[in-house]
């Protein structure tokens, strides 16, 4: 018998195409459609998502749209904020956190996956995998150039990280065997973390000067807008890479497309831009000492299996009566609203 007073479950509508196929394919929602007492539905497309769309749903499942304070219904039904990955910087977390709605990210989903990504643009630049690739499909001239793109040998030289959480300390470990020197600077990381991982903490224009490969593994804030500026790049080696998977506006792109023009570093290898897609004459798109991946090169059936089984995890914890994994805004959790919430949902749907 269907339950009078479901959990209901919004998923945002970029999780459809607009023929209504689904967006990712691994995202199995079989979970959420079976569980007792849930009932789901997909929004209709607004960006940012508004109030009323909201209103009668317990939980959300939130993809690329942007969730602002006027997108939060004033009814306080909204119990929980699953977003599919671990950037947010499309929510307004202080304005979620007054309404004692906590924000669910799934690190767990990204870890690997993006640590990967990280990895496979490190060995395609220093290995001048598109240049080789270029040069076969030429035939016998493409092979008489061989000797001009020698490639850069690893052991030894130093993997630089600004930022060395979740991503960043799983770029280190599986980096292990490549026997780099690890340097890194973050001022708010776990010591024993990166001890155990081997990387040494350095002052953040220390990582510039020093990184043969220098990735940018932290989150877009206000103090990190820009962080990769003019200055910064002029510290540099000019034998040096960098690598951008975490967010475009980290970098000043402008900025990072003429050192790269002028030849003042080896190259770059970026999945995320400032504008997103870019403008078809933008200038980086031309330069050919960068690769360029359209915010995607993490995606595979493991990472959107992953990411999508930790927020159907999260929300039906919250069903249950149960403190979800992965919280951003903890503070939350001290909440006597959000407490009371929670026993809420553990008289109507807890086991036992
Ligand atoms: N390309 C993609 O598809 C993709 C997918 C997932 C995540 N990301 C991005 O990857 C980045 C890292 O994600 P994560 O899961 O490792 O996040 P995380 O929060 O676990 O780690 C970020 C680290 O950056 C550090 N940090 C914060 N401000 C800093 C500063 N000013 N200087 C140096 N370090 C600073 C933090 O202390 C933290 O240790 C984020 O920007 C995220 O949006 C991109």
């Amino acid at each position: 018998m269907p339950e009078s007073n479901p959990f209901r479950v919004a998923l945002s509508s970029d999780f459809r195409q607009p023929d209504g196929s689904p967006t990712f394919r691994d995202f199995d929602l079989a979970p959420l459609k079976d569980a007792a007492g849930v009932e789901m539905a997909f929004l209709d497309e607004a960006n940012p998502l508004r109030a009323d769309q909201l209103a009668d749903f317990d939980a959300l499942i939130l993809l690329a749209h942007r969730l602002t304070a006027e997108s939060i219904p004033a009814n306080g039904r909204l119990a929980v904020v699953a977003r599919f990955g671990v950037g947010y910087d499309t929510v307004d977390v202080p304005a979620l956190t007054r309404a004692c709605i906590p924000l669910v990210i799934t690190p767990d989903g990204v870890r690997r996956p993006v640590a990967v990504s990280i990895l496979t643009l490190m060995l395609a630049l220093t290995g001048k995998l598109l240049a080789k690739d270029r040069l076969t499909r030429m035939a016998a001239a493409g092979f008489a150039q061989r000797n001009q793109h020698m490639g850069i040998g690893l052991v030894g030289r130093t993997l630089g990280s600004v930022g060395i959480g979740n991503i960043g300390a799983e770029m280190f470990r599986l980096a292990k065997p490549l026997d780099m020197r690890f340097i890194a600077h973050d001022p708010y990381a776990d010591p024993k973390v990166a001890a155990e991982l081997g990387v040494e903490f350095v002052a953040l224009d220390e990582v510039f000067r020093q990184a043969d490969i220098l990735c940018v593994n932290c989150p877009l804030s206000e103090g990190t807008r820009h962080l990769v500026n003019a200055e910064r790049l002029a510290l540099m080696k000019p034998t040096a890479y960098l690598i951008n998977t975490a967010r475009g506006p980290i970098v000043d792109q402008r900025a990072l497309t003429a050192v790269l023009a002028a030849g003042r570093i080896a190259g770059a290898g970026l999945d995320v831009l400032e504008q997103e897609p870019p403008d078809p004459d933008d200038p980086i798109l031309k330069l050919d000492n960068a690769i360029l991946t359209p915010h995607a090169l993490c995606w595979t059936d493991q990472c959107f299996a992953g990411n999508g089984a930790a927020d159907v995890r999260a929300v039906l914890e919250v069903q249950r009566g149960n403190v979800p994994r992965g919280v951003v805004n903890r503070e939350v959790l001290e909440d006597p609203r959000w407490t009371a919430r929670l026993e809420g949902y553990r008289r109507r749907f807890g086991a036992g």
